[in-house]
């Protein structure tokens, strides 16, 4: 396939991308490093309020309200160097009911490879695909799943290779996602084997399985570890928010685990000032099931996730003066946890706003591969080319 380099734009961006399950834009966010990465010439999400969103905030970004099914090569402008798929995941999410990517809403992924493999007919194949998942896909399907993925970059002529990031290197929110990364005649900076944190032990567990063609054409990624974090969740707090009065909050902590109770009683009791995160979570004990409030003091929070069930709802835990005050985490809280800039327009309902970032991919992390991956990548195969 003949690659074309990217044209210049006026933008500043050297690189174009195309964002497809582009939700609130959030990885073109990461992407773009403020005009030094990649300029978007391409989104597509079907959701109409994820639609409303991505436009809200990138007005001037060409987006496809449509189902990536119907999204044609003539849709998409020139030879991008990258496109980035955050495809759906409920089907492969360890939480779900894991009918894999032949499911209907995963199964989206194959209609994002088969517009890949309309412009690799047409000589516009980007030269950096990028598949951003839960850690569930390492394992649906009993792994078929990632060999499919895989398989098919591979057979496409792709080096592959994959990363387990989890946002809270950058953030204050515990998020693993993993990011399938797949290159094509340019060379990305590699590992002579799996390193941590990055290739965890369930990443090189799922390398295992592959059979032997893929792992000849597989890369160790290597992207530098971050500096040690400074923010803890108390500090994306937003001023003054109310927190739920006594009935609600004692209802709440009425669905404390002992242990869980114990926990925050020596909390109270230290006098100290801590600030946590809860989540209500549907557990089995002796049979039955029990809705539990579980806490955790680390100064992460949880991951964000979408608020269509109540078990999805993140709970703020200030624990002051031996008191404790509850109440919900806000949708800009939320966006804070995504690294989402205070600019970003937020959809006026909290709970769209929640659910718009419990969706979306942190922006700290894709700025992470832009600079370590993508952009040396690129930039060597442009040189190489000159
Ligand atoms: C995990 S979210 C990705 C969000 C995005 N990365 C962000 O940062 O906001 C998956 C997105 O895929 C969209 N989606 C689901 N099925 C789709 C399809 N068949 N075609 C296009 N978009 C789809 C959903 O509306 C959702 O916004």
């Amino acid at each position: 396939m003949p690659i074309r380099p990217a044209p210049a734009t006026d933008s500043g961006a050297a690189f174009t991308a195309c964002e497809f399950f582009a939700g609130g834009g959030l990885a073109g966010l990461g992407l773009h490093l403020g005009g030094a990465g990649f300029r978007t010439v391409l989104a597509n999400d079907i959701d109409a309020a994820k639609a409303r969103a991505f436009r809200a905030n990138h007005p001037d970004t060409p987006l496809i309200h449509d189902d990536v099914w119907a999204v044609t090569p003539d849709q998409v402008p020139g030879a991008p160097d990258l496109c980035w798929a955050s495809s759906p995941c409920q089907d492969v999410s360890l939480a779900g009911a894991r009918g894999g990517l032949k499911a209907q809403r995963s199964g989206a992924f194959w209609g994002f490879w088969k517009l890949m493999q309309g412009l690799d007919a047409e000589g516009r194949a980007p030269r950096v695909i990028v598949l951003e998942n839960v850690v569930g896909l390492l394992t649906s399907g009993e792994g078929q799943d990632f060999a499919a993925v895989c398989g098919a970059m591979v057979e496409a002529g792709y080096t592959v290779g994959a990363l387990e990031l989890d946002a809270g290197l950058w953030l204050p929110h515990s998020r693993p996602r993993l990011f399938i990364i797949a290159m094509r005649g340019i060379e990305g900076p590699r590992l002579k084997g799996p390193a941590l944190p990055f290739h965890s032990p369930r990443l090189t567990a799922a390398w295992a399985r592959l059979p032997a063609s893929l792992k000849a054409n597989w890369a160790w990624w290597g992207l530098d570890t971050p500096p040690r974090r400074n923010l803890d969740l108390a500090a994306v707090l937003e001023p003054d928010v109310p927190c739920f009065d006594e009935a609600e909050a004692q209802t709440l902590l009425a669905m404390l685990s002992p242990l869980h109770r114990a926990r925050l009683e020596a909390i109270q009791a230290s006098g100290e000032r801590r600030v946590g995160a809860a989540f209500r979570r549907v557990r089995t004990k002796d049979g039955r099931k029990l809705q539990r409030l579980e806490l955790r003091f680390d100064g992460l929070a949880g991951c964000l996730r979408t608020p269509s069930g109540g078990s999805s709802r993140q709970y703020v835990v200030i624990v002051e003066d031996g008191q404790v005050a509850l109440r919900r985490l806000t949708g800009r809280e939320a966006a804070r946890l995504m690294g989402v800039d205070e600019a970003y327009r937020l959809p006026a309902s909290e709970s769209a706003a929640l659910k718009l970032m419990g969706d979306a991919v942190a922006v700290p992390v894709v700025a992470a591969l832009t600079r370590g991956l993508f952009l040396p990548a690129l930039t060597d195969g442009a040189e190489a080319a000159a």
